[in-house]
């Protein structure tokens, strides 16, 4: 089928890419001129393993383009997904959707029909009404669909999610398009993966409840890890004790720094800011956000006293960046509300990370980046691990030791375990466990 994309951010490429994959003959549509210029020389903007390969595999087949283009993208096109930005607007905590009505404004403008419109963007309900208001007064001759079909992407493992989904969720109100949604999915659905059909209100919400859920896990067991420190409890055993249960499951109860990223924090307080205005608060969720929000400063206070609460003046060494790793995202990153926190008490950071440190220049200040761990290390007064890189998991103390004006080694993604890093004459601390 002849498909274009709207948005070239990380949801609308890996979109693109492998709907290409299955078969589609797939057109991406972005403004961002130089952007387009990049991947038309095969080279991807963001970091996602294996997207770059396929990119260029897919356009040397012919079966994926890259334009500015819009009504070149929609000529002959059945259909068109949206995948633009929503981020949370600064002044509520609202998703701002200023980007989804001007592209379905300019879908409208230039599409010929019949074409189905499917929103991949994350978006408050009752979005895809207003969607289908705006093209219907853009252009009242039109024949359109509106369809809700939301991403359940991880950034790191982004083309196995697209190309093997635990399900993919559409949400239609008419017969015409849940028969094109089957169309571009029958790829997936020969294969045996779930699709769940459901109105348009019902797969909007879906997936805010499923990320604010998977908040719910993490701000859940980082409490938890918080309780294990002070009575003695060892966070992995409880984590593997209640996940073996399958109503509860072990995935996502890895106790941490807090969760990062362009997407929890966002949704969780867009649904939030959704439930006030229907006067229905999810006071849970509520939680969720301001938990998550003490638990990434109180880290900093974490390492502090690591340090005998004397950090004024001290070299930190902050091993991670990235809100987690094979990722270069630096949105929301843990790593951002701790460095502030030890640079409000007077510490001086140097920082590693494997991708991340051009896209931290834009979130922090006053840190001198180094070239690998080893570099980050020297003469520092602490050394702290805030995203689980694999180079991060087997680090050579030894020598860390002999660079370090002091070896203390705060773990906030338990890589290690006490009694080896104790053993090597470390000062070692992690999140949860006994030391
Ligand atoms: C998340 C969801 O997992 C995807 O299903 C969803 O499609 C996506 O948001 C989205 O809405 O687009 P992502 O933000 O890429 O994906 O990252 P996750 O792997 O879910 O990690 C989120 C945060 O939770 C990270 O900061 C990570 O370090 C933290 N985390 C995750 C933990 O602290 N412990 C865990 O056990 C798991």
């Amino acid at each position: 089928m002849k498909i274009a994309v709207i948005g070239v951010g990380y949801v609308g490429l890996v979109s693109g890419v492998c709907l290409a994959e299955v078969g589609h003959e797939i057109t991406c549509v972005d403004l961002d001129q130089a952007k387009i210029d990049k991947l038309n020389q095969n080279h991807v903007p963001i970091y996602e393993r294996g997207l770059e390969d396929m990119v260029a595999a897919n356009r040397a087949a012919g079966h994926l383009h890259f334009t500015t283009d819009l009504a070149a993208a929609l000529k002959d096109a059945e259909a068109a997904f949206i995948a633009v930005g929503t981020p949370s607007r600064e002044s509520d905590g609202h998703a701002d959707l200023s980007y989804i009505y001007a592209a379905a404004k300019n879908i409208a403008e230039q599409a010929t029909d019949p074409l189905v419109i499917i929103n991949k963007s994350t978006v408050p309900v009752g979005t895809g009404d207003e969607v289908e208001n705006i093209v219907k007064t853009t252009r009242p001759d039109l024949q359109f669909d509106i369809v809700s079909n939301p991403e359940f992407l991880r950034e790191g493992a982004a083309i196995e999610d697209f190309m093997a989904p635990d399900r993919i969720v559409i949400g239609v109100e008419t017969d015409h398009a849940r028969k094109v949604m089957a169309e571009i999915y029958a790829p997936f659905a020969a294969q045996g993966y779930p699709i769940l059909y459901v109105n348009r209100r019902t797969s909007e919400l879906t997936k805010y409840a499923a990320n604010s859920f998977l908040a719910l896990k993490l701000a859940y067991i980082n409490e938890v890890a918080e309780l294990c420190e002070v009575v003695g409890a060892d966070i992995k055993g409880v984590s593997k004790g209640i996940g073996l249960d399958p109503r509860i499951g072990e995935k996502f109860l890895n106790a941490g720094p807090g969760y990062g990223g362009s997407c929890f924090p966002k949704d969780t307080l867009a649904l939030v800011r959704t439930a006030q205005d229907h006067e229905r608060p999810l006071r849970l969720i509520e939680m969720i956000v301001s938990i998550n929000e003490y638990r990434k400063r109180a880290m900093s206070r974490k390492i502090a006293q690591m340090c005998e609460n004397e950090v004024k003046g001290k070299k930190i060494a902050i091993l991670g960046l990235t809100f987690k790793p094979n990722t270069d995202d630096m949105r929301e990153a843990p790593s951002i509300a701790i460095i502030q926190g030890l640079q409000d008490m007077g510490t001086t950071i140097h920082a590693y990370d494997p991708e991340g440190m051009e896209n931290a220049k834009r979130y922090l200040n006053n840190i001198t980046y180094c070239d690998s761990a080893l570099a980050c290390v020297d003469s520092a007064d602490a050394a702290v691990i805030v995203t689980e890189w694999d180079e991060f998991r087997t680090l050579p103390f030894a020598e860390i030791k002999t660079r370090m004006r002091k070896p203390v080694l705060v773990d906030l993604r338990n890589l290690y375990d006490g009694q080896s890093l104790k053993a090597v004459g470390f000062d070692y601390q992690c999140v949860g466990r006994p030391q």
